[in-house]
């Protein structure tokens, strides 16, 4: 038995706030009653409708997508960009694992899988993402060492991070840093840098949870296999 509104959540129809909005605005019923509180647990043999129309439960679908630069992370985009859910051939409800910025690259996992999307995504669940990023300028041992402590960003403190200069540029005064860290917040990396005094001119995710892009190119996409799927529910026992 599971709460309501995870169920309906789960099922990539909508984040669990939104089900709990249109549970208290007496629109979704379990076997043909209105539900109007949070409490109540269902089972896979309740019928959940949402406005009169059964939950569909959709067949869950798993995709790796190489990021391309100039794509939205998001199922719709409010100036009519293109999205990464436009880029996958599904006629599933699937959406993104997290958030990369327009103009960032690399791993990206979409699904219709609520469950997954929110182990994946929690932050006590400490999920490993390997950036690189091309910075300006040529970072220095004291802002590597405060970047691995924790900088200041929006009021907090981010975690411990491994931080690796893997090139450096002269004569384009650049250089190539990665970054490992298990937070996910908005524009996070990019804010790293620029707390320590550094631009981020190119971003790429390398790594998410065990996926790199491996054989893909930007902009190419494959389906989880079972098994990787199994491994990364294993990742939270
Ligand atoms: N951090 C950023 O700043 N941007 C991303 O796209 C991902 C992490």
């Amino acid at each position: 038995m599971e709460r309501l509104q995870k169920v309906i959540a789960n099922n990539g129809y909508c984040s669990r706030r939104e089900a709990e909005k249109l549970i208290l605005d007496n629109r979704v019923s379990v076997n043909g009653k209105i539900i109007n509180e949070l409490g109540i647990k269902v089972s896979e043999k309740d019928l959940i409708e949402i406005d009169g129309v059964k939950l569909a439960k959709d067949p869950k679908e798993y995709y790796l997508l190489y990021k391309p630069r100039g794509v939205v992370s998001t199922s719709k985009d409010d100036k009519n960009r293109k999205t990464v859910v436009d880029i996958i051939k599904t006629d599933a409800r699937i959406y993104p694992v997290g958030r990369l910025d327009y103009d960032t690259t690399g791993v990206l996992l979409l699904t219709n899988d609520g469950e997954l999307s929110n182990l994946l995504t929690h932050p006590k669940n400490k999920v490993d993402k390997i950036y690189i990023a091309k910075v300006k300028g040529i970072i220095d041992v004291g802002a590597i060492k405060k970047l691995e402590n924790g900088v200041m960003i929006d009021g907090y403190k981010t975690s411990k991070a491994r931080v690796k200069l893997k090139k450096v540029d002269k004569k384009t005064n650049t250089c190539i840093v990665q970054l490992t860290i298990h937070e996910g917040r908005n524009h996070q990396v990019k804010k790293m840098f620029e707390s320590v005094g550094f631009e981020v001119l190119k971003l790429k995710r390398e790594v998410f949870a065990f996926f790199t892009t491996g054989t893909l190119k930007s902009g190419e996409y494959r389906k989880l296999t079972i098994k990787e799927v199994k491994q990364l529910y294993g990742m939270f026992k």
